[in-house]
């Protein structure tokens, strides 16, 4: 008698369990549009895909952060459908007279968290893009306000026309410093 019920349960955490790890992430599952991918709660216990970049022009610092399909990717390669990338962008702080300061490392002190960008590729999610001519492969694009949630007032096709030129490099404009400075480069896929 002991022995079925226990079977009953194993049986019941094996469906459980198993159920779990099959079930894939929403990115996987359904379609989205530009404008529709959300950002990840989770992103920040992503792996980072280049930190403190500094963007002199627009004196600004940038995070970017990837999930671990897209952490998966080997050089030379496009990133998987599932993929999804995350960009905070900061003010530079700035002196009393509009000049960015600097730390001791020479680099911008951050700021304030003004957006933060999404771009995530599923399965034919590019057919949704009007004109054609702007399909950045099967990517699509978000962009929020500092609170993750607010939609900011970004045009997302300006999002696709500067990213599209980087066709070769699956429209990740740091795709070549991102392999290269990747620590874990000769573990990837495997
Ligand atoms: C004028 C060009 C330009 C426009 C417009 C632009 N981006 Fe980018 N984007 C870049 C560059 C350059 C980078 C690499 C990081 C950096 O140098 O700031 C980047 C990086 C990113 C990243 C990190 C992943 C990657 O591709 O490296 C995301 C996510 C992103 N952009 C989303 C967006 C979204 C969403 C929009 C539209 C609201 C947008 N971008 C508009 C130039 C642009």
């Amino acid at each position: 008698m002991k022995t079925v019920k226990w079977v009953a349960v194993a049986t019941m955490l094996a469906t459980v369990l198993f159920g779990c790890a099959q079930t894939p992430p929403a990115s996987q599952t359904r379609t989205f549009k530009d404008g529709e991918l959300p950002v990840p709660p989770n992103y920040k216990s992503w792996p980072k895909f280049l930190s403190e970049i500094q963007r002199t022009d627009t004196k600004q610092v940038r995070e970017i952060y990837i999930n671990p399909i897209g952490h998966t990717t080997k050089m030379g390669e496009d990133f998987p459908n599932g993929t999804i990338s995350v960009m905070e962008i900061y003010k530079a702080r700035e002196a009393a007279d509009g000049t960015p300061l600097k730390g001791a490392d020479g680099k911008f002190v951050k700021g304030e968290l003004l957006k933060v960008a999404v771009m995530g590729k599923g399965a034919d999610w590019g057919d949704s893009v009007t004109p054609p001519a702007l399909r950045n492969g099967d990517w699509v694009y978000s962009m929020y306000m500092a609170d993750g949630k607010t939609k900011a007032p970004d045009e997302l096709s300006t999002c696709r026309a500067c990213h599209l030129p980087l066709k070769d490099k699956d429209y990740i404009f740091r795709y070549d410093e991102y392999f290269q400075k990747r620590s874990d480069n000769s573990k990837s896929g495997g």
